[in-house]
């Protein structure tokens, strides 16, 4: 069995305003993979490609081991749940079944209908009476309906509530169990990423600046805090993503790096989002 359920090289699509630049990773079998970065850095285009809904320009995408493209019955075991209902408003949770289970060699009612159940939808309330985080939980048992391998979600905890977002991960935890399954998703709630993810890939505008093992992030980055008058040109070119204020100053190190830091200084372990706040202080730099 291939070690890794998406495997992704050298991935490049180019906008008018934005490139997704030579992007790699992979994520092996069995796992969950944050995909991270702020607002506009290239999750959801990174998502789509995969998904082929847009068409990259270089790169290689590999799901189970095998090219998406000239395999295209690996779609049915790809699931994806996007941050928007994409059923249509009149339809009753009812007719979600009838209308989507045909796409889907591996449909299993029995468990579509168990999830229906576990999440309380109300399967005669039409599509657009449904809250947010119905929504989410439908699309969720849709996705985990068909005996998908690879489970791919663009933000699905955003606007959930800390139970339903807490019900989800643990969904999402519960899917990987057999490790069989992975998941990738992205989300700007790094609680969630603490949470559950295994791996991390963080995106800054369209370029990968780590992917790996999340224990790996904190081993390799802290956060060091001193006084202005700590900084000079030999220990700022140490430093990443300096942010200034009336009371001195942070930034992301490079803990290979620690020793060149003084005394005065302060180190500490940094958070995820500790990590994105100063890759976005570094451009420019
Ligand atoms: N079809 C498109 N045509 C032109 N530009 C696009 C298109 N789709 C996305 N972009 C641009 O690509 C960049 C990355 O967008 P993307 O949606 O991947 O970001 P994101 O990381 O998902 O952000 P968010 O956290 O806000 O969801 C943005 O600058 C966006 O304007
Ligand atoms: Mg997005």
């Amino acid at each position: 069995m291939n070690q890794n359920i998406l495997e992704i090289k050298n991935l490049t699509k180019e906008f008018d305003n934005f490139k997704l630049d030579n992007v790699s990773f992979h994520l092996p079998t069995g796992y969950i993979m944050g995909l991270v970065g702020k607002n506009g850095a290239g999750k959801t285009t990174t998502i789509k490609l995969i998904l082929e809904l847009l068409e990259k320009d270089q790169g290689v995408i590999q799901v189970f081991g095998q090219n998406i493209i000239q395999h295209y019955d690996l779609k049915q075991d790809i699931a994806v749940v996007f941050d928007e209902v994409f059923f249509v408003e009149d339809w009753k949770i009812s007719d979600v079944e009838a209308a989507i289970s045909p796409f889907y060699i591996n449909w299993d009612t029995h468990i579509f209908q168990n999830y229906l159940k576990q999440f309380h939808l109300p399967t005669q309330q039409k599509i657009k009476a449904l809250s947010r985080g119905m929504k989410m939980k439908l699309m969720l048992a849709v996705a985990l309906s068909h005996k998908a391998r690879l489970l791919i979600l663009d933000e699905p905890t955003s606007g959930l509530d800390p139970v339903a977002r807490d019900e989800l991960l643990d969904i999402l935890l519960h899917y990987i169990e057999d490790e069989q399954n992975s998941v990738l998703f992205s989300t700007h709630i790094t609680s969630d990423l603490d949470k559950i993810a295994d791996f991390l890939t963080i995106l800054d505008n369209g370029n990968i600046f780590f992917t790996g093992y999340k224990d790996e992030l904190f081993e390799k980055y802290c956060i060091v805090k001193g006084g202005i008058d700590n900084l000079n040109q030999d220990i700022e070119k140490y430093l990443m993503g300096i942010q200034k204020n009336s009371t001195g100053f942070s930034a992301l190190l490079d803990v290979k790096n620690m020793k060149y830091m003084n005394g005065h200084m302060v180190i500490e372990e940094a958070t995820i989002d500790d990590i994105l706040i100063h890759i976005n202080h570094m451009e420019g730099e």
